[in-house]
């Protein structure tokens, strides 16, 4: 197993990142009060219409977005944007306009989706959650569609391209996405090889519901179907199994580590996970992992913390890449790329059973 390991000093740049810990004051609070922000113009559309024109015409944006919308706390919103940097008003503040600043806040907005949109709940109830007034999954839940959809984001602004080449290597007809989301990634896979086909499995009734819409949008219905299902029902309690007989190639990103959260039933996890897609050969998965020496470090990358705290919070425990290769080797499921993959931390492998 060591030989696989990747030694620190290959780890990109960015996932040891540049923000000081200690974190001050004034820092840590504006970091709060900034996050809100990035989420409140990703979910008034904001940010992708500055995707498209980097000026907006403020005016304009509130008029066609509708008779109820308030000009004021619009505004008031741009403003904030602006005092953050990644907007600069002009025409007498009629007129937004995107910085470089905030071109790649836009791009990264997926993971203010992810923790704003998702786990606000969680992280302000953390005192509930540690007195045991409240309960994770009862009283505290997460937003599974933010969670979904921020994912998605991320994919699209920095994971396509790396997932792209390596999939070029791999010839596959019936692909399954565990996990799948809002079913983005799988639809847009299958939509660029004529003649493949799709599942998307996730749990979660939201997100397979914008995975339905996400899929007719792309005009994939014949090709591409998603799926409500517990995965670990499909590789413990043998649900779905004629839906899943034809898989060649099985993918899953960002959700191992809900699959591996009980200890009872790690160690055979990938066992279970090959006979339940038993005609599948090639395993494209991919997950973020414990960092190493998360406290000893003088600065914190974008993500980390927050996936660190969010699951220590919901009791799911975190595995080292050392771990993920282990459980992986016990498997018969054998490496023959491992890439990094845009979060920090993030590890893509393509194994071939064996
Ligand atoms: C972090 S999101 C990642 C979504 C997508 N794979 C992506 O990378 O954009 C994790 C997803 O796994 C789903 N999920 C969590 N536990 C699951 C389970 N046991 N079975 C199926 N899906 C699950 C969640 O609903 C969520 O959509």
């Amino acid at each position: 197993m060591t030989l696989l390991h990747t030694p620190p000093h290959t780890l990109p740049a960015d996932w040891y990142g540049a923000a000081p810990a200690p974190i001050g004051v004034d820092q840590a609070f504006n970091g709060y009060v900034a996050a809100t922000v990035v989420h409140t113009l990703d979910r008034l559309g904001v940010w992708d219409l500055l995707a498209a024109d980097p000026r907006l015409d403020i005016a304009g944006f509130v008029r066609s977005a509708g008779p109820a919308v308030r000009d004021r706390v619009v505004r008031e919103v741009l403003r904030a944007a602006a005092v953050c940097g990644w907007l600069r008003l002009e025409d007498g503040g009629d007129t937004a306009v995107l910085t470089d600043a905030g071109r790649e806040t836009l791009r990264m907005r997926g993971y203010f989706t992810w923790a704003v949109g998702g786990y606000s709940d969680l992280f302000s109830g953390a005192a509930r959650l540690a007195t045991g007034e409240a309960t994770f999954g009862e009283t505290l839940l997460r937003d599974e569609a933010m969670v979904a959809l921020g994912s998605g984001q991320n994919d699209r602004s920095f994971m396509s391209t790396t997932l792209d080449e390596v999939l070029d290597g791999i010839d596959f007809h019936t692909l399954a996405d565990l996990g799948s989301g809002i079913s983005a990634r799988v639809s847009r896979v299958v939509g660029a090889r004529p003649g493949t086909r799709g599942l998307g499995l996730d749990i979660s009734g939201p997100a397979t519901e914008l995975g339905h819409r996400t899929i007719a949008e792309a005009g994939l219905t014949d090709r591409v179907r998603a799926i409500r299902t517990d995965v670990l029902d499909v590789c413990h309690r043998e649900a779905h199994r004629d839906a899943i007989a034809e898989v060649d190639t099985v993918m899953s990103f960002f959700l191992l580590h809900d699959l591996l959260a009980d200890p009872g039933t790690r160690p055979q996890l990938f066992t279970r996970l090959r006979e339940a897609f038993p005609a599948a050969r090639t395993f494209v998965l991919a997950d973020t992992m414990l960092r190493p020496d998360a406290e000893g470090s003088a600065t914190l990358p974008v993500f980390s913390l927050g996936y660190e705290l969010a699951h220590a919070l919901m009791g799911v425990p975190l595995h080292t890449k050392e771990t993920y290769e282990e459980l992986f080797a016990a498997a018969g499921l054998h490496p023959v790329r491992t890439v990094p993959f845009g979060t920090p931390h993030s590890w893509l492998y393509v194994l071939e059973a064996r």
